[in-house]
C-alpha cells in the first residue's frame, strides 16, 4: 500500500513541488486542510478530500502531514498532528519566533519529526557528501554559499491571489531573506562538513525593496571541527543572474555545486584537484527532485529505517541562528 500523505497549507510549495514529489515517489494524498477555499477547491479537483482546519485532515488518518503554512502558523497543526500519533515533515524555518520552534519541537514528543530542508536530500548534495567523506578534498577548510532570489513588496507566491505577502510581514515570517533562505544553507553546510556550527554571526540590509524586513544577508560562521561558513542570501537579486552557487573547499581540493540549491532537480557540480588543477564532474541522480527523495526518506522513516530527520538537531541550528539574528535585527 502506498505512502499516504494529509498537508496542511495546500499554497505554493506544496501545490509546485510537493504534489509533484508525491506523485514521483508513487505516494498518495489523501487530505489537505487550509482555510482558503481556492486552495480546497484545487485539491478537490485532484481527488483529495479538503478541510478548512487540521481536525478534518487527521480524521482520514494520513501517515504522516506535511505542514505548510506561513512560518508563524506551523505550530498549531504540528502539534494536532503529533497529539493524534501522526508523523509530521515540517517546513522551514521551524517557526517564525525562537519561542514557537521550541514549542513545537517539544510538542513532537515521540513521532517521527523531520524539518523540510529539502537541499539535504538534493541527489547532487549527497553526491557531494560521500565525495567529503571519502577523503576527495581533504580536509575541509570553508563552505561558501549564495543562495538568492527577487521578492519585492508586490510579489505572491506562484497562482495566489488571495494570500498576502506574508514573507515582507515579520510577525508571519519572523525575518526576511535571511530566515527563508538563510537556514537552507546552514542546515546543508552542517551536513556536507558533518558537524554542527558552533558559530555564527549575521549582518542584515534593506537595501532594495521597501518593506519593514531584511532583502539581504551575510552569515558567516564556524563549524565545531574549525572549518568556516560564509553565506550570502538575498532577496533583491534579479532572477537572470548567477545566483545558486555552493563550494565546498578543502585542502585538497574544491568542490563546486550550481543550481542545485532550490526546490528543483538538476544543476551541475564539479570537483578540481588541489595538486593538479585538474577537474572532473561528480555524477548524480539529475532527475529526481529534492522534494521527491525528501518523501522518500521520510516515509522511510517512518517505516522505521535509518534516516537523518532530528527535531533536535534542527532545534539547535534555530537557536544559534535567533541569537544571531536578534543581534543583527539590532543593527539593521
Ligand atoms: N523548502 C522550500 O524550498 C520552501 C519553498 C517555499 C516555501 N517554503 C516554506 O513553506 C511554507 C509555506 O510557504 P508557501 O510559499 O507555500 O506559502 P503560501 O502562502 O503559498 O501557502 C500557505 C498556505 O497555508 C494556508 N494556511 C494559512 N493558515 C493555515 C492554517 N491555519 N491551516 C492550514 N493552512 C493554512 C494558506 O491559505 C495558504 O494556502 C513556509 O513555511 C515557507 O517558508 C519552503
Amino acid at each position: 500500500m502506498s505512502f499516504r500523505w494529509g498537508i496542511a497549507g495546500f499554497g505554493w510549495v506544496a501545490r509546485d513541488h510537493m504534489l509533484p514529489a508525491i506523485a514521483a515517489a508513487g505516494h498518495e494524498l489523501v487530505a489537505i486542510a487550509d482555510p482558503s477555499s481556492t486552495a480546497r477547491a484545487s485539491a478537490e479537483a485532484l481527488g483529495a478530500f479538503a478541510s478548512p482546519d487540521v481536525t478534518g485532515l487527521l480524521a482520514k488518518r494520513p501517515d504522516a502531514i506535511y505542514v505548510a503554512t506561513p512560518n508563524h502558523l506551523h505550530l498549531a497543526p504540528v502539534a494536532e498532528a503529533a497529539a493524534s500519533g501522526t508523523a509530521i515533515l515540517c517546513e522551514k524555518p521551524i517557526a517564525a519566533t525562537l519561542d514557537q520552534a521550541e514549542a513545537l519541537v517539544a510538542a513532537t514528543g515521540a513521532v517521527t519529526y523531520g524539518t523540510a530542508f529539502d537541499q539535504r536530500h538534493h541527489p547532487a548534495h549527497r553526491a557531494i557528501q560521500r565525495e567529503i567523506a571519502a577523503g576527495a578534498i581533504g580536509q575541509v577548510t570553508a563552505v561558501r554559499i549564495a543562495y538568492a532570489c527577487w521578492i519585492d513588496p508586490a510579489w505572491r507566491p506562484p497562482g495566489q491571489t488571495e494570500v498576502s505577502n506574508w514573507r515582507a510581514d515579520p510577525a508571519a515570517a519572523g525575518g526576511g531573506a535571511v530566515i527563508d533562505l538563510g537556514l537552507h544553507g546552514l542546515d546543508l553546510a552542517e551536513m556536507l562538513v558533518g558537524e554542527p556550527l558552533d558559530r555564527l554571526q549575521i549582518t542584515l540590509q534593506r537595501r532594495v525593496h521597501d518593506y519593514p524586513v531584511d532583502d539581504g544577508g551575510m552569515l558567516v560562521g564556524r563549524f565545531a571541527g574549525g572549518a568556516l561558513l560564509q553565506s550570502h542570501v538575498a532577496y533583491n537579486c534579479p532572477e537572470v543572474l548567477p545566483r545558486r552557487r555552493l563550494e565546498v573547499l578543502g585542502d585538497k581540493g574544491m568542490i563546486v555545486a550550481l543550481d542545485t540549491m532550490g526546490q528543483s532537480a538538476g544543476g551541475s557540480v564539479q570537483l578540481t584537484c588541489g595538486r593538479s588543477g585538474d577537474t572532473r564532474a561528480i555524477r548524480f541522480d539529475t532527475d529526481l527532485s529534492p522534494f521527491t527523495a525528501q518523501a522518500l526518506a521520510f516515509a522511510a522513516a517512518v517505516a522505521g529505517g535509518a534516516h537523518d530527520f532530528s527535531g533536535t538537531r534542527d532545534l539547535n541550528l534555530m537557536r544559534l541562528f535567533c541569537t544571531a539574528h536578534e543581534e543583527a535585527l539590532a543593527c539593521l
